[in-house]
């Protein structure tokens, strides 16, 4: 059967900004995270503290940070590739962080300009000094269908590095098809894959909607025990580092079939919708959610 829960991770503010062109305001990232938190989502992604070379867009993570860390009502996790990046998402603030491999090494290469055995030796030690911390630490496995380079991807080879992850203390491990390739004919062998050495209520899936693929892997995920979404609300986003990809399933979409399969997710789609069009507006352009433009209308 499918859960009666769905924890919902909202990473637009990350995910969905990170390859935004045009740098976007701290002030209405600010706003924009604000406004997703009192829709009742409980986990909101807020940005990333890697290198302002990389993503230019979020040079002001300090900054974010700052400006929403006294937010009580849902958890902020920000992304944080090394330890210079962990410690300072710590000094401003943060109070969860995600670290974030790739079970393709050509992808580990172009992403975090390592390779993926290198990039768990520092996520160890992000883990360590998390821990003295008490910080909780999510672990990324990307490209777990497809890579942009290399094709199709193992499962075992995603499987393997989802429980390196675990091992070194990751307490969740969010599955990404970086670049939306995944259907549930490939979707499938790879949860097998990764449920056979992590517990299934440990895992997250996230889907990219390149080929519109999304809800049907969600559906397929929850219907094989998964229970933890990422979505991005208005469907912004795509990944600087692999062309193409388009954003992450919007989340009003995702609130939508959960709804109507009477699956709880505490979210207001109303005030859920409202922070898709305020995002939406700044950026000018429609928002990327279905729901969002069809319930617009009515
Ligand atoms: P590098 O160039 O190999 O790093 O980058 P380095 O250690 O040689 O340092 C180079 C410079 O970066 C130095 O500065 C460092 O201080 C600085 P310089 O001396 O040249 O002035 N630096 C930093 N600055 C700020 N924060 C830091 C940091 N670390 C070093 N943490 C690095 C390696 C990992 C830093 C770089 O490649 C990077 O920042 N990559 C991030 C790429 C990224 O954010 N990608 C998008 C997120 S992943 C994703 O979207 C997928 C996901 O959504 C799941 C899915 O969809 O599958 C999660
Ligand atoms: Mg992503």
């Amino acid at each position: 059967g499918i859960p009666k829960f769905v924890k919902i991770v909202e990473v637009g503010p990350r995910d969905g900004l990170q390859n935004e062109k045009n740098i976007v305001p701290t002030s209405v990232k600010v706003e924009l995270i604000r406004r997703l938190v009192s829709s009742g989502l409980p986990v909101v992604e807020a940005t990333s503290f890697v290198s302002p070379k990389w993503v230019p867009q979020l040079a002001d993570a300090k900054d974010v940070m700052k400006a929403v860390c006294n937010l009580e009502d849902a958890r902020l996790p920000v992304l944080t590739p090394n330890l210079k990046g962990f410690e300072a998402a710590v000094a401003a603030g943060a109070k969860e962080v995600a670290v974030f491999a790739s079970a393709s090494e050509s992808f580990s290469k172009s992403n975090i300009n390592c390779s993926i055995e290198e990039s768990l030796v520092r996520y160890r030690a992000v883990c360590l000094a998390a821990k003295e911390h008490s910080i909780p630490v999510r672990g990324y496995v990307s490209c777990v269908v497809g890579c942009p380079v290399e094709g199709s991807i193992p499962p075992s080879k995603v499987a393997f590095v989802a429980k390196e992850l675990y091992d070194m203390g990751c307490f969740e491990i969010s599955l990404g098809d970086t670049i939306g390739v995944g259907t549930p004919g490939t979707v499938v062998p790879m949860l097998e894959a990764v449920m056979a050495v992590v517990p299934a209520e440990k895992l997250a899936v996230h889907f990219h909607d390149t080929y519109g693929q999304s809800l049907s892997n969600i559906l397929i995920s929850l219907q094989m025990g998964i229970s933890i979404v990422d979505s991005s609300v208005a469907g912004l986003g795509g990944c600087p580092y692999a062309k193409g990809a388009s954003g992450n399933v919007a989340t009003e979409d995702v609130v939508y079939m959960l709804n109507g399969l009477g699956v709880k997710t505490n979210i207001d789609l109303a005030k859920l919708m409202l922070a898709g069009e305020f995002i939406s507006d700044h950026l000018g352009r429609q928002s990327g959610s279905k729901t969002a433009v069809a319930l617009c209308r009515v």
